[in-house]
Formats: C-alpha cells, sequence, structure tokens
C-alpha cells in the first residue's frame, strides 16, 4: 500500500479510536491540541488524495456541504412507543399481567428515558449506513448526513458476532450546559430561544446543513437493538454486546432481579435525576428475557413486554418576594415573580410566571407566601399553587398603571391580559417598535440586535424610527462595547434600508394588523402613503381582503398627528413611500417557462427577494404545487407536508445553493 494511503488509514483508526474514547467512554487518552493537529493533516492529505479518504474518515464529524434534503425512508421494523405508567399501582398492574402471561417471575432491565429524539441507525459491513428519524412510527426523514456529525456514534464498529447488517435504535440528546450555551448565544444574536433541550435537539437533527448540525454538540445513547439478535439471549446482554461494538449505551442500566428492585430504581432516579448533565422524563422497564419478550409479544403500538413509568414534573418550593409587572412590546403587562433563589430540574430558578391577574386572584397568591413552582414545555417556570401562607401577607393587588409610563391600564373585553394603551411614549413599547421596524422582514438593518436597541433608547441617541436615521458613526462610537467596524455596519445598513420598498416599509411601521401580505396587498393598491392616508374606510374595505378591522385600523393610525410627522421626517431622509414601477428587465432566461415553488427561509434573501430573483431570470413563482410545478426550492425549516407532496409528484427539489448556482 502506498505510503500516504497507510498514513491516511492509520490516522484515521488512530483518531476515530480517540473521539470512542472521548465522547463514548468519557476517558480522554489524547490533548485536545494533539488531537486537532493530528485532525489536521489527515485533512489536508484527504484534500490532496481524496482517492484515499476512508468511508469511516473522522474527518466528516465537521459535516459537509451538501445540502441536505432529506427523503422519507420507510423503516424496516416499525418504530414502536411505549405504553406510559404513572403511579406504583400501574406498575404493578403491567407486573401482573406479565407474571400471568410467562407464568414466572420475570426479571427486568430498567433504563432511563431519555427525553430527546429517537433515532434509529442502521449498519451494514461494520459500517454507519444511514440515519431515520422516527416520523410516523412507519416512515421517517434520513438524517444520514446530520447524525453522521454526532461524535459518539461510531462510524465503524468492530467485535464479535456482530451481524451483517442490523438496525439500532437510540435517543439524540442535548446536556444541560450545551443547550444553556445554545440558547446564549441564540439570545445574543436576536433569535428566539428554544424551550427546552428536547426541542432544540429535534430541530438539530432536522437542519439542513450538517456543519451547523456538528456544532450543536449532541449526544446519543443507544437502548435497542432490532432484527436478529444474534449471540444474545437477553436484552441485558445485547447491551453488554452494543457497548462492546463501540455503541454508547447508558451506564446507569439496571438489571433487576424482580419487581421490588424496579420499585427502588425509580424512586432512586426520580430524586437523582435533577443531579443528571440532561434531561430525562421517566424511566422504562423492559422484560429481559428475549424468549419471555416474545411471549408476551406486540400491540400495535408497543411493545407488550416494556412500560415507561413517567415521573411527575418537578416541583419545589420557595419563597415569593415579590412581584413585578413586565411591559411587552404590545404593552401587555405580565405579572412576574421573584423567588427566593431555587434548584429546579437541572437549573437555579429566581423567576417565575404568574400569567394575569385572573390566576393570581384565583390561587390568591400573596408576597411572602412559601409558592410552588413547577418546570413545564416553557422557558419559564410557573407557580401552580401555594405551600403555605405567611400570616400577616395581604391580598394582591394588581397594578392600576404602567409601570413604565404611569399610564392607567385598560383591559380590553375578553382578553385575560391588561394593556398599557400608551403606545407611542412607553419605553418597552417604543423600542419594540424600532425592534420591528429594523426586523428582517422589514426594513432589514443588519447589525442592531435588542441589545443595540436598548443602548441606542437608553443613551437617549434613538427615542423614536427617525432617530435612527440622523445617527452618525461618531454618535455610537463611544458606546459600550461599539467597535469601528460594528460601528460603521451599523450606518451602512440603516443607509441600505432607504432602498427598500414602500410595501415592505408599510409592514415595518407596525400598523395594527397591517402584516406583510396586508402590506404589500394595499402598496399594490394605493401606490403611495399619501393615496393611503386620505383613503375613507370604504375605499380601503373596497380592496380585496381588506375588512373593516384592517380599515378601521388605518384610518386610525393616520389620524394621529405624531405618526404624520414621523412619515414626514422619513420622507425627508429619502425612505420609498411610493411603489416603484419595477422594470421588468430580464437578467437571463434560465428559468423560462418553470413554475418554481419556494418553501422554508433563506440564508441569502428573503422570501420577497428570492420570488423576484425567479422572475428576474424568467421563472414563475407559483405559491401551491401542483404536477405542473417543476422546481421546488427548499430552504430551512420547511413544512414536512410540503416537502411530501413535492417528492410524491416528483418535483424536481434543489436547496438554496443548488438555486443560486443554476442562476450564476
Ligand atoms: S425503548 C420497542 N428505551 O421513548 C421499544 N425508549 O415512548 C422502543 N426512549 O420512542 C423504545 N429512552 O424515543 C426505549 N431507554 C429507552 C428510552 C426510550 C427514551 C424514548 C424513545 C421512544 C419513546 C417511547
Amino acid at each position: 500500500m502506498d505510503n500516504i494511503e497507510l498514513r491516511i488509514k492509520k490516522l484515521s483508526e488512530e483518531l476515530n479510536k480517540h473521539n470512542h474514547n472521548y465522547y463514548v467512554l468519557n476517558n480522554p487518552s489524547i490533548s485536545d491540541f494533539e488531537f486537532d493537529k493530528l485532525l489536521a493533516e489527515l485533512i489536508d492529505l484527504e484534500s490532496k488524495f481524496p482517492e484515499f479518504k476512508q468511508s469511516d474518515s473522522p474527518s466528516q464529524r465537521v459535516g459537509s456541504d451538501i445540502s441536505n434534503v432529506f427523503k422519507t425512508l420507510t423503516h424496516e421494523f416499525p418504530m414502536l412507543s411505549l405504553g406510559n405508567t404513572y403511579s406504583e399501582s400501574e406498575l404493578n398492574d403491567f407486573h401482573n399481567r406479565i407474571v400471568k402471561e410467562i407464568e414466572t417471575e420475570p426479571e427486568y432491565v430498567c433504563e432511563l428515558k431519555f427525553d430527546g429524539a429517537s433515532i434509529s441507525v442502521s449498519y451494514e459491513n461494520l459500517k454507519y449506513s444511514k440515519a431515520v428519524t422516527r416520523g410516523d412510527g412507519t416512515q421517517g426523514d434520513d438524517v444520514s448526513e446530520n447524525i453522521k456529525t454526532i461524535r459518539s456514534i461510531p462510524l465503524s464498529i468492530s467485535g464479535e458476532n456482530i451481524p451483517d447488517k442490523f438496525e439500532i435504535r437510540g435517543e439524540i440528546i442535548m446536556p444541560h450546559k450545551v443547550f444553556d450555551n445554545l440558547n446564549k448565544i441564540r439570545e445574543e444574536n436576536g433569535e428566539s430561544p428554544f424551550a427546552n433541550p428536547r426541542n432544540a435537539t429535534s430541530g438539530s437533527i432536522k437542519m439542513l446543513d450538517s456543519r451547523e448540525v456538528a456544532k450543536r454538540n449532541l449526544d446519543c445513547y443507544f437502548y435497542y437493538m432490532m432484527g436478529k439478535k444474534l449471540s444474545a439471549n437477553t436484552h441485558w446482554e445485547s447491551l453488554q454486546n452494543l457497548k462492546l461494538w463501540g455503541f454508547k449505551t447508558s451506564e446507569h442500566s439496571k438489571l433487576c432481579k424482580n419487581i421490588s428492585e424496579v420499585h427502588d430504581f425509580i424512586k432512586f432516579w426520580d430524586k437523582e435525576r435533577k443531579n443528571l448533565p440532561y434531561d430525562i422524563d421517566g424511566i422504562v422497564i423492559k422484560v429481559n428475557s428475549f424468549a419471555q419478550q416474545e411471549i408476551m409479544g406486540f400491540t400495535a403500538k408497543s411493545p407488550r413486554w416494556a412500560i415507561s413509568y413517567k415521573f411527575k414534573a418537578e416541583q419545589v418550593s420557595t419563597k415569593l418576594l415579590s412581584i413585578d409587572y413586565q411591559v411587552g412590546r404590545t404593552g401587555a403587562i405580565t405579572p412576574v415573580a421573584n423567588l427566593e433563589p431555587v434548584q429546579l430540574a437541572g437549573t437555579i430558578v429566581k423567576r417565575a410566571s404568574l400569567h394575569n391577574a385572573d390566576q393570581i386572584a384565583i390561587l390568591d397568591i400573596r408576597v411572602n407566601d412559601m409558592v410552588f413552582v413547577e418546570k413545564g414545555g416553557e422557558i419559564i417556570p410557573k407557580i401552580v399553587g401555594i405551600e403555605s401562607r405567611n400570616e400577616n401577607s395581604q391580598p394582591t393587588q394588581f397594578i392600576s398603571h404602567c409601570p413604565e409610563c404611569g399610564t392607567e391600564l385598560i383591559r380590553p373585553e375578553g382578553e385575560a391580559r391588561h394593556f398599557c394603551p400608551n403606545s407611542d411614549h412607553c419605553p418597552p413599547q417604543i423600542k419594540g417598535k424600532i425592534e420591528h421596524f429594523i426586523s428582517r422582514k422589514a426594513m432589514n438593518i443588519e447589525n442592531i440586535g435588542e441589545e443595540t436597541v436598548a443602548l441606542f433608547y437608553e443613551t437617549g441617541l434613538v427615542r423614536s424610527i427617525a432617530d435612527l436615521y440622523k445617527l452618525k458613526k461618531e454618535d455610537i462610537l463611544p458606546l459600550d462595547r461599539m467597535a469601528e467596524k460594528s460601528a460603521d455596519n451599523i450606518i451602512n445598513s440603516i443607509e441600505k434600508s432607504k432602498e427598500v420598498s414602500f410595501d415592505r416599509l408599510l409592514f415595518a411601521l407596525g400598523i395594527r394588523f397591517v402584516g406583510e401580505t396586508v402590506a404589500k396587498i394595499l402598496a399594490k393598491a394605493f401606490k403611495n402613503i399619501l393615496n393611503l392616508s386620505k383613503a375613507s374606510k370604504e375605499e380601503l374595505m373596497q380592496v380585496d381582503e381588506i375588512g373593516e378591522k384592517i380599515a378601521e385600523s388605518i384610518i386610525e393610525y393616520f389620524d394621529n398627528k405624531e405618526h404624520i410627522k414621523l412619515i414626514a421626517d422619513l420622507m425627508n431622509v429619502g425612505l420609498q413611500f411610493e411603489t416603484q414601477e419595477v422594470e421588468n428587465k430580464l437578467l437571463s432566461n434560465k428559468l423560462q417557462g418553470m413554475s418554481i415553488i419556494i418553501s422554508g427561509s433563506f440564508k441569502n434573501y428573503s422570501r420577497d427577494e428570492i420570488k423576484s430573483v425567479i422572475e428576474k431570470h424568467a421563472g414563475k413563482n407559483v405559491s401551491s404545487i401542483s404536477k405542473n410545478t417543476d422546481l421546488f426550492i427548499a430552504g430551512e425549516n420547511i413544512g414536512p407536508a410540503k416537502l411530501e407532496k413535492a417528492k410524491k409528484l416528483n418535483i424536481k427539489i434543489i436547496s438554496e445553493e443548488e438555486f443560486r448556482e443554476m442562476i450564476k
């Protein structure tokens, strides 16, 4: 064998072994620096001699630029779910059913029930071959490229008695640390945080770019081998085999000799789960012997030899110190409890949601009470009841005036929430308007996030939308953490926004009920802001899709002198207050005669931009899929149903990158 080929092979083997030691055995055998050096050498050699790249090369762990279009694959064995139990007595019923059927006391394997996303991974001839999501249990998405980036999942395996071809089931999870870090970064970038690690995991494995998945630091525990149970007679043995072959299995699984040991295991983990570095939502109990499993068989949905015991949502009690009232962008008031810090489900909780005035009244929640706090699916924990009352406590009086601007609150009929009606002068509402104005679908002013808006507002630099266009580099440079380059970027993107079309500007103004689509309709119908501002309710309602509610809101908006002043100011700085008759000059005929559908969000274009690019290249943009559609451009986060339909109709599906290539 050629020297280079040999070196590539050796490096791959060695790096795979280090990966295994680090990610599966939690026992690093080499420093990160040495690892990175070896990996760099391998990547370099592979780029020069791609013919020698191994199919299980560790360089694949960083993802690839092949864009993911998730094919639907049918599971060879359906991915079943498990029956649930919530109490000791229900668990005893399960046990009694089994004893009756198999006529003896079985052994059980108890496992943690990982709260992530289930996955089915296949191996062929000792090599990773594919990974498919659960989907509807019968069919799932082919996420092979993404799952390859999870370093605890072996790309090649070795050991004795390994079947040529097999499928193995496990759970992809995101550890708490990784989750917290991811959400921190998302918030810094102005993206909405994930509600919990489970959502973050499912979102991650369906990302279109596997290089992004690689950065998510997911992990995977395997718990079930499908098909021929070669070389094992029990589930416990098969778990040991999996471990020997290189898979990560849970170190906490336990072989229980009888049902009483199962109860002990559950009790132990109900308390201990809060010390785990990842979420679990219960315990899975499986009959150990395959022969006994076979007697029990399956129902249509789940095995009759296994069950899950679900933990109750974790609750703690703590003291309610005070209640804050937050004002949202729309003026909605949310009462928030400040609590004596307390440990709950892996994090320290200091604040909890109190929903609204009714909720406080129904539970009669008072400052100084000891209250129960629970973590549900949401990020913010909630107060679910009172443990004990402080003798001297006073009933809570919901505030009558806005804590930010002092305006009297209103509670519209049929609304559970109170609102501050001072929408043009109340600081959080102004900041909210500015954030909306600069957002991607509106003026798309990049480089300004929520924090920068707050900073601009607090320093007095920007107190209204119009102030954005008065900003100079010298004004913002002295601000905390403002680098020269960021200042330049901000000024440039504000300048660039002057080109944004009338319909998007109309949307950006934040007129109630005027969303993206309505703004487009209005811009098309009235051509400029003057016509729109003069239109009567009847004239407005004559326009297709404009109803009474929208018409009234528009009239109200233009009835306000401050809004007129704002528009005048924005006109003066040169924003586009009329529809430009777009010159329909074609850039090319590359998409001539093609009916094209777009779906999802795109990296390089807003949805409108990509539509106009399609038209500029002579293509026709269509909004619903039919057999006459020629091309489907798949962005990120597309709905599975749409994609499914496109596949069924055999429509050519391409990624954003492929589209760019096409029109280049
Ligand atoms: S066994 C045929 N074991 O729970 C039995 N499932 O409600 C297949 N899960 O879809 C499942 N931890 O995503 C099994 N140790 C564990 C598990 C586990 C988490 C998930 C899995 C499954 C769901 C069933």
